[in-house]
C-alpha cells in the first residue's frame, strides 16, 4: 500500500421513533454500503463504518451502529476530521418527530398528524467542513435524475455524487450515474459490487489529485 487512506462510510437507514413501537424511516438495505466497504477493503484501506439498522454489516471494519440521524451526526462530528474520504450512502431520514413518547401511544389517543423537526444534513456538514478531504454523496431521484443530483453536488459541496432510481431498492444489480463537476458516467444494470469498485477507484483518483495539488479549481 503506497499511502494510508482512511474511509468513513455512512450506510443504512436511520429510524426516528415516535414511541417505542412506531417510527419514521427510509428504504435502505445497506447492500451498496456493504459493497463499497468490500471494495475499500480489497484495496487494503481502513474503514470506519457507521450504519443505521440493517440485516447485513460488513466485517473487518470499525463498525459503529446507530439508530437515529442525530446519533449518526454525533459520531460523524467526532470522527470526520481524522478521515480522508467520506461516503454518504445512508438513507438519512430528513425529519424526526418533534416529540418522542416514552410509552406506546394508545390507538384511541393517536392524532391524525405528527409534528416533525428537520434532521441535520450530515453529508452537507462534511462537504462544508472538508479540508483536503473527499466527500461523496448518493442521490436517489424519481425524476430529473442528473439535474437534481448536480444541484445536490453543488449545494452540499461534494466531490462526487452517485445518482440512482428506486429500482435499486434491495436489488443486487442497479443502474447509476456517477457525477462530478464536469463528468457524468453511466453504469447500466451492473452488480452493486462492480459499481462500488468503480466508485472507489474514482474516489481514490480524486483524493490523490487533491493531495498532489491538482483539481483545486473544482473545490470551493
Ligand atoms: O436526501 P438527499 O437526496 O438530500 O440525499 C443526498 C445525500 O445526502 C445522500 O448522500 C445522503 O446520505 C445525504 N444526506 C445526509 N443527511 C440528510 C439527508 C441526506 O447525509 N439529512
Amino acid at each position: 500500500m503506497s499511502k494510508k487512506i482512511t474511509f468513513l462510510i455512512l450506510s443504512g437507514p436511520t429510524k426516528e421513533y415516535i414511541d417505542p413501537v412506531r417510527y419514521i424511516s427510509n428504504e435502505s438495505s445497506g447492500k451498496m454500503g456493504n459493497a463499497l466497504a468490500q471494495a475499500v477493503l480489497k484495496k487494503g484501506y481502513e474503514i470506519i463504518f457507521i450504519s443505521g439498522p440493517v440485516n447485513i454489516y460488513p466485517k473487518n471494519v470499525r463498525l459503529i451502529k446507530v439508530t437515529t440521524a442525530l446519533e449518526m451526526f454525533k459520531e460523524v462530528k467526532s470522527i470526520f476530521k481524522k478521515t480522508d474520504v467520506t461516503i454518504g450512502v445512508a438513507a438519512v431520514t430528513d425529519y424526526r418527530p418533534f416529540k418522542t413518547y416514552k410509552h406506546k401511544i394508545k390507538k384511541n389517543t393517536l392524532t391524525s398528524s405528527i409534528e416533525l423537526k428537520q434532521n441535520p444534513d450530515i453529508i452537507r456538514y462534511c462537504g462544508k467542513n472538508k479540508k483536503n478531504q473527499v466527500v461523496v454523496g448518493f442521490a436517489l431521484e424519481t425524476e430529473h435524475l442528473v439535474n437534481n443530483a448536480k444541484t445536490k453536488l453543488k449545494n452540499k459541496n461534494l466531490d462526487l455524487i452517485v445518482a440512482n432510481g428506486t429500482e435499486s431498492f434491495g436489488a443486487d444489480n442497479t443502474t447509476v450515474k456517477i457525477i462530478s463537476a464536469d463528468v457524468v458516467l453511466e453504469i447500466k444494470n451492473k452488480n452493486k459490487k462492480i459499481i462500488a469498485r468503480k466508485i472507489i477507484n474514482e474516489t481514490i483518483r480524486i483524493f490523490k489529485n487533491i493531495k498532489s495539488g491538482k483539481n483545486i479549481s473544482q473545490r470551493v
